[in-house]
């Protein structure tokens, strides 16, 4: 232990050393952040697709008249974001960090933090002004990030604070499940849904990055990357973002896309519901065998095959709904850690039944 300690002093010049290397070589040395820190939006106006939800922000911080606030929706939506970007409008960089306390699921957010930190912080009293002269309203916010991961007695602890400091503190509460807040505190704010980002919007922000990040990605890349993040921009871009580390300075396409995103490509899943249909049961156990030893999670299959099976015309609707109980079977022994191939093999069997009656 001894002799371990005494050789740690020589891990010393390390950092030392790199330093000097590090800074001469880049004349505006870039921080090496992700991307979504990078192109996280840095003022209200910059937050894409929640319109009310900005309109009513904007209004009430030119009034300062701010209600307390409530902020849910799904991941990657851009909550976070608004009220970093709010604040920072409000206060300039240099107010922020006195007039802002953000607390995250991070952060322990018990009963007795709430009591004191909190409690500390809301009581301070401010000035309505900035040190560069500009008006800023006289109060401060407090913004509990996360806040559906607080334990109910530390949000009852709230309910009070809240009411007692409105005069110099402002909440800010974000959440993905608005069910998880006691109806006391949400009666208390004002609560603002973020939706999930529409393809359009999610296709014009990654296509901004792409440009200035001076990526080459084809029309149908871009379109894979908003089908499999599913409304969340943070997916999306950090999708893209190891897809430019893979292809290193060449086009990102859509095989790209899906392969990163362990999407299993259209063509297998056709082909196998092909088999399915016309073919025996060997060459439909072989084709499920070799998805699996591909690597392809079976719930992945299961969520593709769920969707091409409810668009396919050849199928009836008797058909559909005795598929369609069978996959929910599936899914919940897949979630039971059944066997893979077995559960997949299952699936098909019913798929090949059920589309054998047709003929
Ligand atoms: N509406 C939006 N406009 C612009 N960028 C967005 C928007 N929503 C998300 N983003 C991008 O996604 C990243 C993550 O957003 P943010 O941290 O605000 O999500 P969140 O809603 O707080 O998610 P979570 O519920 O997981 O905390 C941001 O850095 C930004 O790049
Ligand atoms: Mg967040």
């Amino acid at each position: 232990m001894q002799a371990f300690l005494k050789g740690t002093p020589s891990l010393g010049p390390k950092p030392q050393k790199s330093k000097p290397t590090a800074g001469p070589s880049g004349e505006k040395r870039q921080k090496p952040v992700p991307w979504v820190e990078k192109y996280r939006p840095k003022c209200v106006d910059d937050v894409a697709f929640q319109e009310e939800v900005v309109a009513v922000l904007k209004r009430s911080l030119e009034g300062a008249d701010l209600p307390n606030l409530l902020f849910y929706g799904p991941p990657g939506t851009g909550k976070t974001s608004t009220i970093l970007a709010a604040a920072r409008e409000l206060y300039g960089p240099e107010l922020f960090r006195q007039r802002v306390l953000e607390l995250n699921a991070s952060d322990e957010r018990g009963i007795q933090v709430i009591r004191e930190k909190v409690k500390n912080f809301a009581q301070l009293t401010v000035a309505g002004t900035r040190t560069d002269g500009k008006m800023c309203p006289p109060f401060k916010i407090i913004i509990l990030d996360e806040a559906d991961s607080m334990t109910g007695a530390a949000q009852a602890a709230l309910r009070r604070t809240m009411e007692k400091e409105s005069k110099t503190t402002r909440f800010c509460l974000i959440c993905n499940y608005v069910s998880r807040i006691i109806e006391p505190l949400t009666s208390r704010c004002s609560k603002f849904r973020f939706k999930p980002l529409s393809d359009k919007i999610q296709e014009e922000r990654l296509l901004e990055i792409c440009e200035k990040e001076n990526l080459k990605c084809t029309q149908e890349g871009i379109a894979a990357l908003v089908q499999v993040s599913e409304g969340d921009l943070r997916k999306a871009i950090t999708f893209l973002q190891s897809a430019a580390r893979l292809t290193a300075g060449k086009e990102i396409t859509e095989s790209i896309v899906t392969e990163i995103a362990g999407v299993v490509p259209c063509k297998m899943i056709d082909s196998l519901l092909q088999t399915c249909y016309n073919s025996t049961f060997e060459k439909m156990e072989s084709s499920v065998k070799d998805l699996i030893d591909q690597g392809f999670a079976a719930t992945q299959i299961l969520n593709q095959l769920h969707d091409s099976v409810f668009e396919d015309e050849r199928l009836n609707d008797k058909q559909k709904s005795a598929i369609a109980e069978k996959m929910a079977e599936v899914d919940k022994c897949l979630a039971d850690g059944a066997d893979e191939f077995l559960q997949m093999i299952a699936l098909c069997s019913v798929i090949m039944q059920q589309s054998s009656q047709n003929n």
